[in-house]
């Protein structure tokens, strides 16, 4: 697997865009199979997930085209056949092909899904809510596989607020029929999206954003035309590289508002920064001030996925700052590569730890666990002196569009080797 060499120390300036959001272009792929007409979809990041979820379209019989950032689903030779493929092992977020095809087919078969890396992650949540709405679960080995004598609305109160569940819930109510009700709904601003471009579709959902959806059923639904919605997490990044390089960067493609609880931590920790109404500059400082605490939760709490980014951050502010994982098990093992370049920290269990600041990072040999560990530990190369090798950087592209290139164009040095 490639490597990043990153020669820390580099304040980072300039303007960097943001692509369009992963976890919104994921789901928003599975529902053009909700149609049967050639749907086109903007602004799609050209990522490692999105390439895999593209090839389990074409493995179920859609022709898929790639080009600029644009993506084009035809699902007229879509097949009903078990998405029985590696890609599906390898990547969560193919549970969303489960709800469209259970709609369009009545019938729906996949592989476990993988993703196991940020500990037990089940799909129950997923399987209550097909329930609900018609689905009847099999036992098939290491298969999903769900069926459906015709699917009917119903008043749902999720398991839990679980952001591709919640997915999978709407992709299916929008073409039950009857009236739907989604109770404890995620709203993230990737769910949003979505529910967003099914209602340009023709389906009829109320309450976008919040965490109670109507749907009205509707039998059919046209083809989509939409543009994906800039991607919070990767303007979180960016700002993060920002603050902790003292630079000067403006983030430009993306609703800050969706970052507001971060912001509130940037201004804790003496960050000063400047909005607009698709842009959020981050401003060089004076002095950081102690963060005491994150706590990460569902939307629109501190987003679990800039944990690991902003602890970085956290290394550098003076004091003890508590670090809090409230959604995953294993969303705190990054904090072993973080020790190997000098970081003081207690872990007190397997969601939270407390962070000994401040301290200069050191440069040193460092693994990249996740997507969203493996942007941390970019982050920490940038803040540390001399020359750090990050190993496992599949893992990065699986989320983020090119970020070396885009780091390079703010000031920083990175090579993939
Ligand atoms: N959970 C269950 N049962 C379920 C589903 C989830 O117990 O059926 C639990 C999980 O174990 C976890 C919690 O619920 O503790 C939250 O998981 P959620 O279902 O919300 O996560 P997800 O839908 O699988 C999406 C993102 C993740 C992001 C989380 C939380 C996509 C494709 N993935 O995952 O993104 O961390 O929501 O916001 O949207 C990433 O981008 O790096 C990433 C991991």
């Amino acid at each position: 697997m490639a490597k990043y060499i990153v020669q820390g120390g580099q304040k980072l300036n300039g303007t960097v865009k943001v692509s369009g959001s992963k976890n919104a272009a994921l789901p928003i792929l599975c529902a053009t199979l909700l149609t049967n007409q050639k749907s086109t979809i903007k602004n799609v990041p050209d990522i490692a997930d999105i390439r895999h979820m593209m090839g389990l379209l074409e493995f179920i019989g859609c022709d898929v085209t790639f080009e600029k950032n644009v993506v084009t689903v035809d699902p007229k030779g879509l097949k009903n056949k078990p998405v029985v493929m590696e890609g599906v092992c390898n990547m969560r977020a193919s549970v969303l092909l489960l709800g469209p095809l259970l709609a369009r087919f009545n019938k729906a078969k996949i592989s476990f899904p993988g993703g196991c890396i940020l500990g037990k992650r089940p799909v129950d949540a997923h399987l209550y809510a097909l329930e609900s709405l018609g689905g009847e679960v099999h036992d098939d080995k290491d298969l999903i596989s769900l069926t459906s004598k015709g699917l009917k609305g119903a008043d749902i109160t999720m398991k839990e607020i679980s952001v591709t569940a919640t997915e999978n819930a709407i992709m299916t109510a929008v073409l039950s029929y009857g009236k739907s009700r989604i109770r404890l709904a995620a709203a993230e601003p990737h769910v949003q999206d979505l529910c967003r471009m099914l209602n340009q579709m023709g389906a009829k959902i109320k309450g976008i954003g919040t965490h109670d959806l109507e749907i009205d059923g509707v039998n059919t639904l046209k083809a989509a035309n939409h543009t994906v919605t800039g991607d919070y997490l990767e303007a979180g990044t960016f700002a993060i590289a920002a603050a902790l390089t003292n630079g000067h960067v403006k983030i430009t493609g993306v609703n800050p508002h969706d970052l507001d609880i971060v912001w509130n931590k940037f201004e804790e920790a003496g960050i000063n920064l400047d909005f607009t109404k698709a842009s959020v500059e981050v401003l060089p400082h004076d002095r950081l001030k102690r963060v005491r605490k994150i706590r990460t939760a569902v939307f629109p709490s501190f987003p679990t996925d800039l944990q690991a980014p902003f602890t970085v951050l956290l290394t550098m502010t003076p004091g003890e700052s508590m670090v809090h994982e409230t959604l995953f098990d294993g969303r705190l093992n990054y904090l072993a590569e973080l020790e190997k370049m000098g970081a003081k920290f207690d872990t007190l269990n397997p969601h939270q730890a407390i962070i000994h600041g401040p301290f200069k990072l050191k440069a040193a040999p460092i693994s990249s666990w996740d997507i969203r560990a493996g942007a941390a530990m970019v982050l920490a190369a940038l803040a540390a002196k001399g020359e750090t090798e990050i190993s496992n950087i599949g893992f990065i592209d699986r989320g983020y569009e090119n970020l070396e290139g885009k780091l390079k164009k703010l000031g920083a040095k990175i090579e993939r080797v």
